[in-house]
């Protein structure tokens, strides 16, 4: 109770993330202060419409719309961004970072297009930008590489970073619930974004993974130059398909350093179902990374929602009301201008693949696929057919069979060619996939 005042905080957004920060800062203000030695004082908060009820109580700040409040008010250094999109997103930052305030942001979308900028920008004016709460939800994955790890070279990072798809993978396996119900759901819960495609589509994830890949890998990689597939293809079928043959399909960002190369991709993978990675439920993130002294490392844990997301942006305000941040602010600075990998290219990167067609149930048609895959090189490991509910009584009309094809290791480049080859052949019906097996 008689720690000396802090730096004041002023939050921008106070919407899913926002509210929770100020509910932990109003329920462990005395705990806080015991942690940063300062009182942390709310002071302002801006969103787009105040008459909001954000069931939290704002009556001891002001509230408005206009981030003039905070850039008129010299006792808040310490702004926390959480609002997303690019603008005003990227030049309220910049007002704030010039005017002399330190900020946190849970944005990862504007870190990946603007954070090169805002970071140089920081420390030539000597501020801090945190944002530990862009990546993973309330696991501490931007610590843990930027300082526990620091004695390490990483060799590789493969994670689950979005939670809504994630959500969508477990609910649609374990309780057959449609798509667009559980998406909407993960909506209602506060985990998509306000445009939740971007989940979906593996944007979000992507994002992420290419913030983690600067930090462990000093690169700067591109969302064009890796291979980015979203979940919107996956079909409930796949989902018990891959169940049983002992997978499970998940979401996964890996970034793997290999002959000095990196390997960068986001798409839904089929993962050994024993995996803890497989176990990986709702929303919930999961990072593995490598290091080469700690070896293997995993972290997992709320990757999206209020609380665990403002438990992460709550640890910056208290790195930064500790000074703790100037330094690790530093060393993030000092990182980015190490090594930078070449990048191996999408085609190249070599896995086994699992396929899955709709397809007319007559003869020939395993034979034409498989002619086609073996044109390309590419040896099949296992073949399974099943009639499904739209085979035909009658010999004259075929009915519709499934085709699941586990192909040995192949590039993606092989695989791309024959697909192209195999969509052209007119005993496709409906959907087809292809998804990569995790080693
Ligand atoms: P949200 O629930 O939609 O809340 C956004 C807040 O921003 C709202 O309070 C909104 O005000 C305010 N806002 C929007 N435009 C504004 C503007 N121009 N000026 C001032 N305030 C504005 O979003 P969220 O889920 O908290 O996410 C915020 C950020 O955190 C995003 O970048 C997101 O990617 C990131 N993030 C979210 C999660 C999560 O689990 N939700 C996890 C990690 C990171 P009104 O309420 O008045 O409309
Ligand atoms: N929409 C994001 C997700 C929020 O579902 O993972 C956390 O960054």
């Amino acid at each position: 109770m008689n720690q000396p005042s802090g730096p004041g905080i002023a939050l921008i957004g106070c919407g899913t993330v926002g509210s929770g920060v100020v509910q932990i800062l109003q329920e462990s203000a005395d705990l806080l202060a015991a942690r940063c030695g300062r009182r942390l004082t709310l002071r302002h908060v801006v969103v787009r419409d105040p008459s909001k009820d954000r069931g939290v109580d704002l009556s001891g700040c002001s509230v408005s719309t206009d981030i003039q409040a905070i850039l008129d008010d010299p006792e808040s250094q310490l702004v926390v961004h959480v609002v997303g999109g690019i603008e005003p997103a990227l030049s309220d930052i910049t007002r704030l970072l010039k005017s002399g305030r330190d900020v946190i942001t849970a944005n990862k979308a504007l870190l990946y297009e603007h954070g090169e900028e805002l970071f140089e920008l920081a420390g030539s004016l000597g501020r801090t930008l945190c944002f530990e709460a862009a990546v993973a939800g309330g696991i501490p994955i931007i610590s843990t590489v930027n300082s526990a790890l620091t004695g390490n070279r990483i060799r590789s990072l493969e994670a689950i970073l979005n939670g809504t798809s994630n959500f969508i993978l477990t609910r649609m396996l374990n309780e057959r619930q449609p798509y667009a119900e559980v998406l909407a759901e993960a909506q209602r819960l506060g985990y998509a974004e306000e445009d939740p495609a971007m989940d979906v589509d593996g944007t979000d994830a992507a994002q992420k993974l290419i913030l983690l890949t600067r930090l462990a890998f000093g690169t700067n990689v591109r969302m064009d130059q890796i291979v980015r597939q979203g979940i919107d293809q996956i079909e409930l079928l796949d989902l018990l398909v891959a169940q049983e043959l002992g997978y499970r399909i998940k979401l996964l960002a890996t970034t793997r350093l290999k002959d000095g190369r990196l390997e960068v991709s986001v798409q839904p993978t089929m993962v050994k179902a024993h995996r803890s990675l497989s176990m990986t439920s709702g929303a919930d993130n999961y990072v593995a990374v490598e290091g080469d002294a700690v070896g293997r490392l995993t972290l997992s844990g709320a990757g999206a929602g209020r609380m665990p997301t403002a438990s992460a942006v709550i640890a910056d305000i208290v790195d930064c009301a500790s000074g703790r941040a100037q330094l690790t602010f530093q060393s993030l600075l000092r990182t980015r201008g190490g090594q930078q990998h070449d990048l191996l290219p999408a085609e190249e990167l070599s896995r086994r693949y699992y396929l899955r067609f709709m397809v007319a149930d007559q003869p020939h048609v395993l034979a034409d696929i498989a002619h086609i895959l073996g044109g390309h090189n590419i040896s099949i490991g296992s073949v399974r057919q099943d009639e499904t509910a739209e085979t035909a009584e009658t010999a004259d009309t075929p009915g519709i069979a499934r085709l699941v094809i586990l192909t040995h290791r192949t590039t993606e480049g092989q695989l791309r060619a024959a697909d192209a080859e195999i969509s052209q052949l007119n005993c496709l019906r409906g959907t087809r996939i292809r998804l990569p097996l995790a080693d």
